[in-house]
């Protein structure tokens, strides 16, 4: 399929202090966006202007939320080039989280390098700024004016950028880490696998719940039991205990992340013990109490590896390692980011040239 290019008359000023982007507030000049129609499947491939869409106010997506959506990044390098990270399995995952939601799966072929001609195109917008990337969200709603239930007939495929710093205000500083008990986020047969927004809207409630009490995030516990660790929303879990890397398995009800499926690689590439399992909070607390738990972290792509300085479960404060960064972790995000920022070698192959 072709794409369409329609450059911008109007380009914006590029952000003058990059220390202070934060993250997702800025987007840049263009955008890719592709339609969907039952009959004629995706066409219409074009990069346009980075601007506001209309929409029926009977939408699908707006009444059921049949939408999906995926984060990747990409870095500028020493040498000035533009690369990204894995970026085949994010488009690989949309296509999971497709068929649990009953949308058209993509060609992933295709939109790589869609992605890539979009990212070359604004590559001036890719943060020179240790630390900080051009963060990419590519999204799929359902747009058929109807307000009954079923799986839409017409979508909308869109990728648009935004330069960022880090995910959380604290940087590379630990975060607060509040255990929910009340709510849920996923349950088995749901669509906590999956990229969909609703699994974030879940999570929203608690959250302010957690913000109220100076807690940055929730940590999820399993639907059905409330026992079992399951990941934080915006980023997966990891426990160290005892030298031993630990995060809960894929069960449906947690996001296949990335970044934690590079971590543990990273962690078994250098002979550490790591265990995918089922791992209640009981266990990480008991754990606390016998000086076994070493390190609590979180990854993700916005998040990076993000370590996890206090935890609460109840009345039960644990501070982890001192509230300071982690062996495993600083190790972890140093060699995650060297390779992101190429600044080391990319002995995995995860790398893509944009
Ligand atoms: C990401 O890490 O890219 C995500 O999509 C999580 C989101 C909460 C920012």
């Amino acid at each position: 399929m072709e794409i369409r290019i329609e450059k911008t008359a109007a380009p914006k000023a590029k952000p003058a202090d990059e220390t202070k982007l934060g993250f997702g507030h800025i987007f840049t000049d263009h955008m890719f966006v592709m339609n969907y129609d039952t009959g004629e499947g995706w066409h219409d491939a074009r990069i346009v202007p980075y601007g506001e869409i209309s929409l029926s106010p009977a939408a699908m997506c707006l009444h059921y939320g049949q939408e999906i959506f995926e984060g990747l990044k990409a870095y500028r390098t020493a040498d000035g080039s533009i690369q990204m990270f894995r970026p085949d399995e994010n488009f690989k995952r949309m296509n999971v989280s497709a068929e649990r939601m009953v949308i058209p799966p993509i060609d992933e072929a295709f939109v790589l390098e869609a992605l890539k001609k979009l990212v070359d195109m604004e590559k001036d917008w890719v943060p020179h700024t240790d630390g900080a990337s051009l963060y990419i969200r590519p999204f799929i709603f359902a747009t058929d004016p109807y307000v009954g239930v079923r799986p839409a007939d017409h979508y909308l495929f869109m990728i648009i950028l935004s330069p960022s710093g880090a995910y959380y205000s604290t940087g590379l500083n630990p975060v607060k880490i509040y255990v929910e008990e009340k709510y849920v986020r996923a349950v088995r047969g749901g669509t906590g696998f999956a990229k969909t927004a609703a699994n974030y809207a879940i999570s929203l409630k608690g959250q302010d719940e957690a913000h109220n009490q100076d807690y940055e995030q929730v940590l999820w516990l399993d639907g059905v039991e409330q026992k079992y660790i399951e990941e934080v929303g915006s980023m997966n879990i990891f426990f160290v205990i005892d030298g031993e890397v630990i995060t809960p398995q894929l069960t449906g009800s947690v996001l296949p992340g990335i970044t934690r499926k590079s971590s543990i690689e990273l962690c078994k590439k250098w002979g550490m013990k790591v265990t995918e399992r089922r791992i209640t909070i009981q266990e990480v607390a008991e754990a606390y109490d016998n000086g076994k738990l070493d390190e609590v972290f979180g990854t993700g792509t916005a998040a990076v590896i993000s370590p996890v300085g206090h935890l609460k479960w109840g009345d039960k404060v644990m501070t982890i390692n001192d509230n300071k960064i982690g062996e495993i972790s600083q190790k972890l995000y140093d060699t995650m980011t060297g390779i992101q920022y190429g600044k080391l070698p990319d002995e995995m192959n995860w790398i893509v040239r944009v």
